[in-house]
């Protein structure tokens, strides 16, 4: 067979793709911390790797006394380094509160971890900012507390959500974003970074400003009552294994935030961002979001209508999605990481 020439289609298609991914290659290298922590967003996104670690640890089923020891010190030291260069906030206190219940859960397994806390006592003195009950560590929950909340039937909560793509002319409350963006903080997040903003806009003009550069919102956008720009911020990533990974964590915290509009009875449509970079570039520019902040997606929010369509979408058979238990080739060459 014959392999035909590229035509000068196919050539600039190639080329215009390759400045799209050189476009995102550039913006993470520039961000993250790949080549080392340049800024106060990348040493806050090293602590929480570092505390979390810790947190980690502690909710294992059998922590092992005087576990991660070296993360411990490494803390302590990153922690001081970032007080005394930004000042101390709700990072470096849950950094505090978590070695606070590292050496707690030592000091119970009769572990000498006394130069830790004489380091953290220091700490505590200099940052002078612990206010309140602790907000790290590890906490005891109960399967029954859970069970308590979840009484909820998942399955029909998520069978009645739909994008909506009718919305009632009536005004979403800051109050109503607040609480919805709240519930979504909750998603989980690589190692507890939280890189995630929301841009919400319920003045007509700037919605209008907004949805102006997405096609998806064409025949509906007018009727939402807020529009929200979710993004993922790059600088808190630290590996060139993580390259990919703002996406997907904000891809869960957009999910989250389209569900929590649906459990407060309101509506919600994602409206893609699947855009080249020209037109990222200039909607960044215009709303004013950092070169550090990937764009997960846009969406759509607001009251229900009375009465309204949606589409069907007919979802695929379960077999075409879930493979139960499928054999796994045991012979297969596999990557061994320890
Ligand atoms: C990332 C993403 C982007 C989307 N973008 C748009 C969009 O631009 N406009 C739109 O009307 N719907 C958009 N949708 C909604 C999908 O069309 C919808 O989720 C799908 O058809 C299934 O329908 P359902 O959400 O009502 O179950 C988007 C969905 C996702 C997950």
């Amino acid at each position: 067979m014959t392999r035909s020439a590229p035509k000068l289609a196919d050539t600039r298609t190639a080329l215009t793709l390759a400045s799209n991914f050189w476009y995102d290659f550039r913006r993470f290298a520039r961000a993250s911390f790949v080549y080392g922590r340049r800024n106060q967003e990348n040493q806050r996104a090293m602590i929480h790797i570092l505390f979390h670690s810790i947190e980690h640890g502690l909710s294992l089923p059998e922590p092992r006394p005087g576990f991660g020891r070296e993360k411990v010190d490494s803390l302590i030291r990153k922690t001081e380094s970032y007080i005394a260069e930004f000042g101390p906030d709700r990072s470096t206190e849950s950094a505090l509160s978590a070695l606070d219940g590292w050496i707690a859960f030592n000091r119970s397994a009769d572990v000498d971890v006394d130069d830790v806390a004489r380091n953290l006592d220091r700490l505590n003195a200099e940052s002078a900012f612990r206010q309140g009950e602790a907000s790290g560590g590890a906490e005891e929950v109960t399967a029954e507390e859970i069970a308590r909340v979840s009484t909820q039937d998942f399955e029909a909560f998520m069978a009645a959500r739909h994008s909506v793509r009718q919305y009632a002319p009536r005004l979403v409350t800051a109050a109503e974003i607040e609480a919805a963006v709240r519930a979504a903080q909750q998603t989980p997040t690589v190692c507890n970074r939280q890189t995630c903003r929301v841009y919400a806009f319920t003045d007509p003009d700037e919605k209008e400003k907004v949805l102006s550069y997405q096609s998806g919102n064409r025949g509906f956008g007018h009727e939402v009552g807020v529009v929200l720009i979710i993004t993922s911020n790059m600088e808190h990533m630290n590996l060139i294994g993580e390259r990919y990974q703002h996406w997907i964590d904000g891809g869960m915290f957009a999910m989250t935030l389209a569900l929590a509009f649906h459990a407060a009875g309101m509506g919600a449509c994602m409206l893609n961002w699947s855009v080249t970079k020209d037109i990222d570039m200039a909607m960044r520019k215009c709303v004013g979001i950092p070169d550090s902040e990937a764009v997960i997606t846009l969406m759509g929010a607001g009251h229900l209508k009375e009465h309204f369509r949606v589409p069907v979408s007919q979802r695929k058979p379960l077999g075409d999605i879930l493979s139960l238990n499928p054999p796994i080739d045991m012979n297969a060459p596999g990557v061994t990481l320890e």
